[in-house]
């Protein structure tokens, strides 16, 4: 096949594929963690409500368990490349760091006034507070997990984390944190729909006016 030279400057990549796909194979298994998890908390409620049938997955107690255990792995190892990722290709050194008080400050400010701008492939500071914070909700999540999973085997961290009955409380807290980010995530994504195909295809969009910016690329 010849490939011809159409003139168009290559658009540079702004999310690394790695990085994107763990993304949104991250985004299905918390689907299914967090369905099946509505399903399991269903036949033994720790509070005075239950999830509707049709918000969870697995049809009754037995599914809805081999569900969970099923995309637990999926969950844990893509995080866990993920966060590999993240830390030895500096993805998370270059991405979310440096990250101060004032400047979350500064942008949440200037988020609540309308006055953030948003340049695609550079996070402001509340964006990478937020995915730090979710990051460490679902390490939370995780060990909040294995203290409920295996409280014999991991007696330890079930009594680091105050005994059953409250590591429960500490697991089902993690989950909420985690859909309070993923509402609050969407939200943004619907409000600056441009942020999403990077997400999918890796590029710049041809009219980001950063797209030809090399300090916008951040591999
Ligand atoms: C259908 C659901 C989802 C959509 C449409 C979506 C969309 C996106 C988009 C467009 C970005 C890039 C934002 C930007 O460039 O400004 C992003 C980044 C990110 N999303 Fe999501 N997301 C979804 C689900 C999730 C879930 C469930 C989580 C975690 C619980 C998550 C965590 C993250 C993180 C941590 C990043 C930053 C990735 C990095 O640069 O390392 N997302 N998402």
């Amino acid at each position: 096949m010849t490939l011809m030279n159409t003139g168009k400057p290559k658009r540079p990549i702004i999310h690394p594929l790695m990085v994107r796909i763990t993304h949104w194979i991250n985004a299905l298994a918390i689907l299914c963690m967090v369905t099946s998890g509505w399903a399991i908390y269903n036949a033994s409620p720790i509070f005075d409500f239950r999830f509707a049938k049709y918000l969870t997955l697995g049809g009754w107690l037995g599914g809805a368990l081999a569900w969970h255990f099923a995309a637990l792995w999926v969950l844990v190892i893509n995080g866990l490349i993920y966060v590999l990722y993240g830390m030895l290709s500096g993805h998370f050194r270059h991405d979310f760091l440096p990250l101060s008080i004032r400047a979350i400050w500064r942008d949440f400010v200037a988020a609540l006034t309308f006055k953030l701008k948003h340049r695609l492939g550079v996070y402001n500071a509340v964006q990478k507070l937020l995915y730090i914070v979710v990051i460490l909700f679902g390490v939370g999540v995780v060990i909040s997990g294995l203290a409920i999973w295996k409280p014999v085997q991991f007696q330890f961290v079930t009594g680091l984390l105050g005994g059953y009955d409250f590591a429960r409380i500490v697991h089902f807290a993690m989950m909420a944190g985690i859909v309070g980010f993923v509402a609050v995530h969407l939200v943004l994504v619907a409000l600056v729909p441009s942020t999403l195909p990077p997400m999918i295809t890796g590029r710049a969009p041809a009219h980001d006016p950063h797209s030809q910016d090399p300090e916008g690329a951040p591999i």
